[in-house]
């Protein structure tokens, strides 16, 4: 069944709402202004930047990976073998030099940026999937 994110509207900046659906880990980030601008910053890092890679909603298929910009939905399950990914809304760290936000799979170390597009050079091999989604209003999602 689809679930209902709410309370969208006073999440803050960097913050991140943890839903479950059909069993997985489902994240809703609010991305801050330098996180969105830091976004095309390290295209040349990544795997498959544009989201090209099949099994993307059409709504996933940009720069942000999303309908609007600013919120990215996204299931928390890496894509190499399935563990669940830190949010790192702060700091990559040595996990990549360099970029400030973003996703680290701490069981083989793949790490995603903040609109959950895949490093180069780590086991993971896709983007983290972007689940079927829409709004029902400015403060509701519904996933599924
Ligand atoms: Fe995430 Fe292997 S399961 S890196």
């Amino acid at each position: 069944a689809p679930v209902e994110v709410t309370g969208l509207s006073k999440l803050e900046d960097g913050g991140i709402i943890r839903v479950e659906w059909r069993g997985q880990p489902v994240w809703v980030v609010r991305r801050s202004p330098e996180m969105l601008e830091a976004l095309p910053e390290h295209d040349d890092r990544l795997r498959d930047p544009k989201s090209e890679e099949p099994q993307q909603p059409e709504y996933a298929t940009n720069e942000y990976r999303s309908i609007k910009k600013e919120i990215f939905v996204a299931v928390g399950i890496c894509t190499h073998l399935g563990c669940s990914p830190q949010y790192l809304p702060e700091e990559m760290g040595d996990h990549v030099n360099g970029v400030q936000a973003g996703f680290f799979c701490p069981c083989h170390g793949s790490t995603y940026d903040i609109a959950g597009r895949v490093f180069e050079g780590v086991p993971a091999p896709l983007n983290l999937v972007v689940p079927p989604h829409y709004y029902v209003d400015d403060n509701t999602i519904l996933v599924g």
